[in-house]
């Protein structure tokens, strides 16, 4: 009984961040929510748009053949949205050209899957939505990303854009704990609700519900500073970067909108190599596709890019000075100039100055210090 009250005050603090109907905060985490929505909107065998993973899409939309939720779960064949890398978003004419072809080959697919894991710029939802919704495709929006982009009104609103269902993880531009979420519209709870339980939960993760109800009301006083440093600061990363000779995607539009910045490092030695050397460095970055590794003959294990999120170092109140220097320090391992463990001192001493939470409820406690449970 006392949980259904927490839950109850975790949806209703979503619903004001989100202005959405319905909200459902059972789902244990972003894949768990994007089944959900798999499982209410479509059948097995049915067609889904979505990006490919070499320009952005997550395994969560992957074909059959690949082992990706979509295909190898839910049984969905997977037709990719065109898209146009000089702007690093899906291509709005081709795409309008690829559903009309589809339609006419006896092809309609039932879901539009909108989002991404290199997320850089707003998806064109309110371009497609009539064309989609014209032919009965259900518009998802997978914003695990930027929700918190989202709530903190600096992103896109997929809702009033015209999608259907947005789902979403709790721990990455929404500074929760790790989890999922689905928010939608009411003439979908029942079915919504159906398809996360007996569908895809059973029991649901109850400690995280109130971890969610925490992270809300913290994101309701915080959520819109925090959201406008989060894009300010990768905007900043970008810039010095580029400055310093790396090739960052997305330069004819800005580089970046959201938490995050795609550079270029096939030219040295790759992303696989370059993440843990970064790592040594104290800098944790991730290894990730770029739109032409595939035709390059890379794949996952050393492909050409490395994504930088910014989002926790902006949550430890790190701001555009330190983005210059940090692009600095990335660049001196990238290049070989100095060594990751010279860097790592230099990232241990940035680091010294920034021991606490900002955006945060306040609290005496320091960041990432635990509760120690034995004394
Ligand atoms: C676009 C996208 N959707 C879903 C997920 C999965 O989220 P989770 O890790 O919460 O399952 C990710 C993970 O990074 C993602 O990038």
């Amino acid at each position: 009984m006392y949980i259904d009250e927490v839950e109850k005050i975790a949806i209703d603090l979503a619903k004001q961040i989100f202005h959405a109907e319905f909200v459902d905060v059972r789902p244990v985490s972003g894949v768990n929510s994007n089944l959900i929505a798999y499982t209410a909107f479509t059948s097995p065998g049915d067609i889904a748009l979505a990006l490919s993973i070499p320009n952005g899409g997550h395994i969560s939309y992957g074909r059959l053949e690949l082992g990706g939720t979509a295909g190898a779960v839910r049984g969905l064949k997977i037709e990719y949205f065109p898209f146009d890398e000089n702007i690093m978003n899906i291509d709005i004419d081709a795409t309008r050209k690829k559903i009309e072809r589809l339609i006419s080959e006896g092809k309609k697919p039932k879901l539009a899957i909108f989002g991404a894991s290199v997320f850089l710029f707003p998806h064109p939802v309110k371009e497609l939505e009539a064309l989609l919704h014209s032919y009965g495709i259900t518009l998802m929006y997978d914003g695990a990303h930027v929700l918190g982009l989202i709530g903190g009104h600096v992103f896109q609103d997929p809702l009033r854009e015209g999608s259907d269902v947005i789902t979403g993880s709790t721990h990455k531009t929404l500074p929760g704990p790790q989890g999922g979420i689905v928010l939608s519209w009411n003439k979908y709870s029942e079915l919504l609700k159906r398809s996360a339980f007996p569908g895809n939960i059973s029991n649901h993760h109850l400690h995280h519900v109130a971890g969610k109800a925490v992270a809300f009301a913290e994101f309701l006083s915080f959520g819109e500073d925090y959201a406008r440093a989060v894009q300010e600061n990768a905007k900043t990363l970008a810039e010095g970067l580029a400055s310093r000779g790396m090739r960052i995607f997305g330069e004819r539009v800005g580089y970046t909108q959201s938490h995050q910045v795609l550079m270029d490092v096939s030219m040295y030695g790759g992303g696989g190599i370059l993440e843990k050397s970064l790592e040594k460095a104290n800098i944790i970055v991730n290894r990730n596709m770029i739109p032409t590794d595939i035709k390059a003959g890379r794949h996952f294990d050393n492909p050409g890019g490395l994504r930088f999120g910014v989002q926790e170092v902006t949550r430890l109140g790190m701001g555009k000075n330190d983005m210059d220097y940090i692009s600095e320090l990335i660049v001196s391992v990238v290049t070989g100039k100095k060594s990751p463990e010279d860097v790592s001192l230099k990232v241990a001493e940035l680091r010294k100055s920034y021991q606490s939470i900002k955006y945060a409820f306040d609290t005496s406690r320091t960041a990432y210090e635990y509760i120690s449970l034995r004394r």
